[in-house]
């Protein structure tokens, strides 16, 4: 990820890019009913923030990073108890076995995936959802390197249990 990105990913929102959708996906409201109350969430690529608001508004702490710094300056306007950071997360650093779950949507990068096992405590939760190489039938311009193979979740985390 370069500045070049950051910038793009600015502009998009800039422009009004995302959706208005306030409501949290439909995965992360079903998953964080098995998350410890109030347990320390990070948010990979929050975006707007609109998962990470509704962490907040259900007791979790959250912690939400994010290249666009006009997206996390949106994002913590909106809720001051959000910590938040902008950064790449390419080349973040985070402490070692700290957050009970991390969350990503709509963001695809293997290092920082394989990273989660060790950012997470033990028996932490990952919730991921992002789309997949299926996409490209239909939208043939998504650069494929961001697009989930067919299995290649359950191959990444292989040794988990798996909640869906
Ligand atoms: C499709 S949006 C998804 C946002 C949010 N997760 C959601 O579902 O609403 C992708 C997000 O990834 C962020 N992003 C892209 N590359 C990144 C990187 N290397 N490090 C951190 N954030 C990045 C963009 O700024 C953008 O907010």
């Amino acid at each position: 990820m370069s500045a070049d990105d950051a910038g793009r990913w600015n502009a998009r929102y800039q422009q009004g890019w995302h959706s208005n959708e306030s409501k949290p996906r439909e995965v992360l409201s079903r998953a964080a009913q098995l998350f410890q109350p109030g347990s320390l969430v990070l948010d990979l690529a929050m975006g707007m923030g609109t998962n990470a608001h509704w962490l907040l508004q259900n007791g979790f702490r959250v912690v939400g990073v994010d290249v666009s710094s006009v997206a996390v300056q949106s994002a913590k306007r909106q809720n001051q108890a959000l910590m938040a950071f902008v950064g790449d997360l390419c080349e973040f650093h985070f402490p070692l076995a700290v957050f009970s779950a991390a969350i990503s949507f709509y963001f695809l990068d293997r290092k920082v995936l394989s990273n989660l096992p060790r950012i997470l405590i033990p028996n932490g939760f990952a919730v991921i959802e992002t789309l997949t190489a299926d996409m490209l039938e239909i939208r043939p311009e998504l650069p494929a390197g961001f697009l989930l193979h067919a299995g290649e979740l359950r191959d990444s985390f292989s040794g988990w249990k798996v909640h869906y």
